[in-house]
């Protein structure tokens, strides 16, 4: 049963995150879902933001500051959804080679681990319509992480929730039998057998058979295009997946670096209360603005113009990465 909230529900806060996460009680949220700003990568406009950092170092331990004050926050049984991507060194004293990449969402991970956040899952967000780069010597970046944390070693997670169709061909092999000489019935030292290798009789009836299994840890999400004046958005979809399971109905999502209040909107798209905490000010009236807009459409209207700026964002993204080869081949020519 969910307790009776004492917390500022359904708003935005305006300010510095860790200062912000101050005010609220202990114990309070029942899950997080953010994507801090990058490393050296945008400027937010604002003083005090994140991401502007000399070196790596100051950067992470900033962070590890604010996700403090989030597991404080959290209730037990809650969990933290981050959202990064790496960076590619531009200056030396970013303290390697101007080149390299700076391994951020590992280094970030392993700092929160050390934290005290129980780490649990590093999914991998892959997007189908990723951005073209121009580059010759490396292959193009199509996918970001999604490091899945928790306060506790026991939290809630609503696998059913996010379940997903089972493979056709996975149906095929359960419709048909096993015989007991296959060579993954055998039992390999180290490893569990799987049920589906066990031998059994031909003819499992259909409503034997699973319709659904657990979500797998790299998801395919296309990223969808924004109108309003933010360049850093999430797609819906993405915060919508890491709500579903992560918070219970009626419960309260935070994110600490709200944006153009796409955590929020998913939440309240899926009956869940939000807190967004945002520096910038022109933001969080953006936001503001944006979730009071999708509470006026109807049902299933706001997905279905999101499903449509997907594969319109697609189409984009496929026309700009010939462009983008066609000018690479130039370039090298
Ligand atoms: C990557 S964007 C988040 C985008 C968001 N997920 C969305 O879909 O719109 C990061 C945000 O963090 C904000 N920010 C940067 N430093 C901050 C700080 N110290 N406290 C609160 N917000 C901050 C930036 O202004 C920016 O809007």
């Amino acid at each position: 049963m969910l307790e009776k909230i004492t917390i500022p529900i359904d708003t935005i806060l305006a300010g510095d995150s860790r200062a912000v996460l101050q005010t609220l009680p202990d114990d309070s949220i029942h899950c997080c879902v953010t994507s801090p700003p990058y490393y050296a990568l945008r400027d937010y406009e604002a003083e005090g933001q994140i991401g502007r950092e000399a070196t790596p170092e100051e950067y992470i331990e900033r962070l590890v500051e604010v996700f403090h004050e989030v597991k404080r926050v959290l209730r037990s049984d809650g969990t933290f959804w981050l959202n990064i991507a790496d960076t590619y060194c531009k200056r030396p004293q970013q303290g390697v080679k101007r080149k390299d990449m700076l391994g951020i969402p590992w280094r970030l991970a392993l700092a929160l681990r050390s934290d005290g956040w129980y780490l649990r899952s590093n999914i991998i967000w892959e997007k189908g319509n990723a951005m073209p780069e121009s580059v010759t010597d490396r292959c193009s970046r199509s996918y970001e992480h999604i490091f899945q944390l928790s306060k506790s070693k026991n939290y809630y997670f609503d696998r059913a929730a996010i379940a997903e169709p089972i493979a056709p061909s996975t149906l095929v092999r359960m419709r048909s039998g096993r015989s007991g000489s296959n060579k993954y019935a055998e039992r390999v030292p180290g490893q569990t057998l799987q049920a589906i290798n066990r031998p059994r009789e031909a003819g499992v009836s259909e409503e034997e058979l699973p319709t659904h299994r657990n979500k797998r840890d790299v998801w395919h999400i296309n990223t969808t295009s924004y109108s309003g004046a933010h360049f850093a958005t999430f797609p819906p979809q993405l915060a919508e997946t890491c709500i579903l399971a992560g918070c219970p109905v009626g419960g309260v999502v935070l994110d600490p670096f709200f944006g153009s209040g796409t955590t929020g909107l998913a939440a309240k798209r899926n009956g869940r209360h939000y807190i967004g905490v945002e520096i910038n000010l022109a933001f969080c009236r953006l936001a503001e603005e944006r979730i009071a807009a999708e509470a006026r459409r109807k049902p299933n209207e706001a997905r279905q113009e999101d499903s449509a700026k997907a594969s319109a964002s697609a189409d984009k993204a496929a026309k700009n990465a010939s462009e983008s080869l066609e000018k690479a081949k130039k370039e090298e020519a």
